[in-house]
């Protein structure tokens, strides 16, 4: 490990998702009564969403055509927010500082990553108490965006070379797995020909609470897109579903965790490889779902 690699300042968890959505009551009844967060505070032209000890962990604001603006990530309280800024200038690339931006946060890093998506990087002041609902589908918590990228290996070092990810997995050259603390990925890369969100997950307890929502989504009208099944990559149960505004949601429990002093996942009945490690999986079906069904064409649209 080079001496960059070893000091560097990692980002060790994803904190919020911001959005812009044409339609934001439509968008807020969604993510409250279908998913089950909870509305912390609603200003004039944006909506926080929350569902643990965060403040928020989803932002709407009010825009022309639905996509995820920015991503925040939070880093611990022990690391120098302006170390982790020089680290990030050390790459050529231009920050901004904000100084109380949002409820629950002082002092922000902002920049953007390759693709156009500003990164929001602070440490969390303050902390909510706010309770798990009671409707809806109640997610533990958002675990993780994936992106269409354009040029997927230029991404990837971006995100582990100025925010510290790890390689999780990839899916041939084309489709990267990337974690920033013990879950598989909080952040995932599919080169096709467009960069532009492909879906925001959400993790839930296990397979009793995804049956529950698969059964609370069709009684809602919510059609399952892909799913569920059990993607080889990460292991996670998974059961995918469009929201409202267009934008992709997948719902998840069960994905792997890792390890990171030994270097492997924890192991699990429905592994291949023992230990399961890091590494390159072929382009093959029983990647994307070991189950054996493959995503519908809608799921790439
Ligand atoms: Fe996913």
């Amino acid at each position: 490990m080079s001496e960059r690699m070893s000091t560097m300042i990692r980002v060790s968890k994803i904190a919020h998702a911001a959005y812009e959505t044409p339609d934001l009551a439509q968008q807020t009844e969604y993510y409250t009564d279908i998913i089950g967060l909870t509305l912390v505070a609603q200003e004039k032209d944006a909506v926080y969403l929350a569902s643990t000890v965060d403040h928020h962990s989803i932002v709407l604001r009010k825009g022309a055509q639905a996509q995820c603006t920015r991503v925040g990530f939070q880093i611990p309280d022990a690391a120098d927010l302006d170390g982790f800024e020089k680290q990030v200038k050390s790459h050529g690339i231009a920050t901004e500082r904000r100084k109380d931006p949002e409820p629950s946060i002082k002092d922000m890093v902002v920049f953007a990553d390759p693709k156009g998506t500003a990164m929001e990087v602070f440490k969390r002041d303050a902390f909510s108490h706010q309770k798990f609902q009671s409707k809806g589908i109640v997610p533990y918590k958002l675990g993780h965006v994936a992106f269409h990228v354009t040029d997927v290996k230029r991404v990837t070092k971006f995100y582990c070379d100025v925010l510290g990810f790890r390689e999780s997995d990839w899916m041939a050259d084309f489709f990267s797995f990337l974690r920033c603390g013990p879950d598989h990925h909080t952040i995932n890369l599919m080169e096709t020909g467009s960069n532009r969100h492909f879906h925001t997950a959400f993790e839930l307890r296990d397979w009793a609470h995804l049956q529950t929502a698969c059964d609370f989504l069709s009684l809602r009208g919510y059609k399952l897109l892909w799913g569920p099944g059990r993607h080889g990559i990460g292991h996670n149960l998974f059961a995918y579903h469009r929201a409202p505004n267009g934008l992709i949601t997948e719902t998840f429990a069960e994905l792997d965790r890792m390890n990171e002093e030994l270097g492997y996942y924890e192991p699990r009945p429905w592994h291949r490889d023992n230990p399961q490690r890091p590494k390159v999986w072929a382009k093959d079906p029983s990647a994307s779902n070991l189950w054996g069904i493959l995503p519908s064409d809608e799921m790439m649209k």
